[in-house]
């Protein structure tokens, strides 16, 4: 679910029945800020500069090598090639991934700082390496580059590209701290073996031909200890109800056809997955947005939305232990997972 519009009474009714259904308020709890600029968009070039993108952007393909293992799927990407240049329109069709930045942004930075001791004023980030995989227009890599972050963004959708380069190329802070790159994390692994302190996959995984193949090359592209954050959506009847039929077909706030409810991953399937990679999962927070107020807020609740914090742990994983999530035994089904203890970032 990316945009918004929609008619109030519908929304508002919907909101009650999904927050009910969640077992959370309605309404964002007291102090979430909406539509407040938050101080990593601080220093943001001038959006008028950005209607030159819909001239820059050209119809061209994106990019696949022939390779026999891929995350790719071409149908999905087209989805994206057709978007490539509304990234920016803060009202448009990724409104909700601009308003995600409210949680995502601090979710990420926080994690980091709990390992990586702040160097600079103002730049807590800086001496970090970070991969952005599927990073679309910049709309995270952005503000993470602002934060200090030394920021790799890559997506296979060149126009993607395209418009994330040109939109960083405004702000000479960027330019020094941000590069983007045409690919895929399979495409990169081989020249990039344990070379970032972090890998971010936001509203990523939810998109991915093989998200098993995927979590092994976050795996070998992270040095020992470092961080993978995913956003993405679960696997449950509420996100089906909400994701697909409420943001898709009657509110519109995401593409109809954006979503295929078949590869949104349950918490649980998707930290046996990470786990079996040699991953600590570390923490996991349910998200919810309100399409009323076009807010995110965390919840209790990780049904429909949720954030993931793993560590690439510094052994190994045996050959037996890789399994798929249909696989796994009943001795792990013993053993509490973060997503039953309900382990939260600080
Ligand atoms: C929903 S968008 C998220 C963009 C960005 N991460 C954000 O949250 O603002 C998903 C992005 O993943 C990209 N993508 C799709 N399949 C991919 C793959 N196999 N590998 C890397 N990126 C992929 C799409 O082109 C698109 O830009």
């Amino acid at each position: 679910m990316y945009g918004r519009t929609a008619p109030v009474a519908v929304v508002k009714l919907l909101v009650q029945l999904s927050a009910r259904a969640a077992g959370i308020p309605a309404r964002a709890p007291p102090g979430v800020r909406f539509f407040a600029a938050s101080p990593w968009e601080r220093n943001a070039p001038q959006r008028a500069n950005y209607c030159l993108l819909s001239s820059y952007t050209r119809p061209s393909s994106y990019s696949i090598r022939s390779m026999s293992q891929t995350t790719v799927d071409p149908s999905e990407t087209k989805k994206f090639q057709m978007l490539a240049n509304k990234w920016w329109n803060e009202q448009g069709e990724f409104a909700a991934l601009h308003a995600m930045n409210d949680l995502r942004v601090p979710f990420i930075r926080d994690n980091l700082l709990n390992v990586h001791a702040g160097r600079q004023m103002g730049k807590p980030l800086s001496g970090i390496r970070i991969l952005d995989v599927g990073c679309g227009g910049g709309l995270l890599t952005e503000p993470l580059g602002r934060l200090g972050a030394d920021v790799t963004g890559i997506d296979p959708v060149k126009d993607s590209v395209q418009t994330a380069e040109l939109h960083s190329s405004f702000d000479p802070i960027l330019r020094e701290r941000v590069r983007y790159q045409v690919c895929t994390l399979e495409e990169l692994v081989e020249e990039k073996v344990e070379a970032y302190d972090a890998v971010i996959a936001s509203e990523l995984v939810e998109h991915l031909l093989d998200v098993d193949i995927f979590i092994r090359c976050c795996h070998q592209v992270l040095k020992p200890g470092g961080a993978l954050f995913i956003t993405t959506i679960s696997k449950t009847n509420l996100s089906y109800a909400l994701g697909i039929v409420v943001a898709e077909n009657i509110l519109q706030i995401a593409p109809k056809g954006t979503h295929d409810w078949e590869k949104f991953i349950s918490p649980e399937d998707l930290e046996r997955v990470l786990e079996a990679s040699g991953f600590q999962v570390k923490s996991i927070r349910g998200m919810l947005f309100n399409p009323l107020s076009g807010a995110w807020s965390w919840m209790e609740s990780t049904a429909v939305n949720y954030a993931l914090y793993a560590v690439k742990q510094n052994e190994e994983p045996q050959p037996d232990q890789a399994e798929t999530p249909s696989e796994h035994n009943q001795e792990d089904e013993a053993r509490p997972t973060a997503s039953q203890t309900g382990s939260q970032s600080s």
